[in-house]
């Protein structure tokens, strides 16, 4: 079992609505050691795929994003979820998020200075749920006609949409930690997840 893993069964917390609370090591405060856990195998996992940029979404994402950036020594570039008033509209990629778990829409955006067609893309974020997230970067991605070389994600909830939307586009999506089920208040990692 993963280092990450031990850290959910010891600390993670379930909550109504199948939530899973990590905010004492992932989400709020960080733990470095599981940040470089995450690196390690993020490295692992992608290292052939000549990654030139990582990309996530704020505010979570950018913790292990930057570890990953760091390991691959690339830059991180994160989608912001408000527009900076130095940014024209004609000088961002735009793509709207939807969020389930927090009934929002979002009009997430980077600017066209940080992102190109020679660019092969490695997607990095916290959770995988609906994949909305996702789904919205690799809009960005594409919109610059960049490659996306595949998403890292550090907890997949396997039992929501997410994997099954970006894997129909055509994506390679590597978690750490696939959650098969959050039912009375206990984490069950997918069959085999070891
Ligand atoms: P998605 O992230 O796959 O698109 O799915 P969803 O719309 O369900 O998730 C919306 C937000 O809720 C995301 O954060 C996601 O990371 C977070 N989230 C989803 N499930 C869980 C969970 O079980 N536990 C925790 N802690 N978070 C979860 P976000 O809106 O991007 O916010 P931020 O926290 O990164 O700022």
């Amino acid at each position: 079992m993963n280092y990450l893993k031990e850290r959910i069964l010891k600390d993670g917390k379930v909550y109504p609505n199948n939530v899973l609370k990590v905010d004492s090591f992932l989400n709020h405060q960080i733990d470095p050691a599981v940040v470089n856990a995450v690196e390690k195998l993020m490295y692992e996992h992608f290292k052939d795929r000549k990654i030139t940029k990582v990309m996530t979404i704020e505010a979570s994402g950018i913790a292990p994003a930057i570890m990953v950036a760091n390991r691959f020594n690339v830059p991180m570039l994160f989608a912001k979820k408000t527009v900076p008033s130095t940014l024209k509209n004609q000088e961002r990629y735009h793509a709207l998020v939807h969020s389930y778990t927090k009934n929002t829409d979002s009009d997430v955006i980077v600017s066209k200075q940080y992102i190109n067609k020679d660019d092969h893309i490695l997607i990095i974020d916290d959770f995988l749920a609906n994949g909305e997230a996702a789904k919205g970067l690799v809009s960005i991605a594409r919109q610059a006609g960049a490659t996306v070389a595949g998403v890292g994600i550090v907890i997949e909830k396997s039992f929501q949409p997410g994997r099954q939307l970006l894997e129909e586009m055509g994506l390679d999506v590597y978690s750490i930690c696939r959650i098969q089920s959050l039912e009375d208040g206990q984490v069950t990692f997918v069959d085999g997840d070891e």
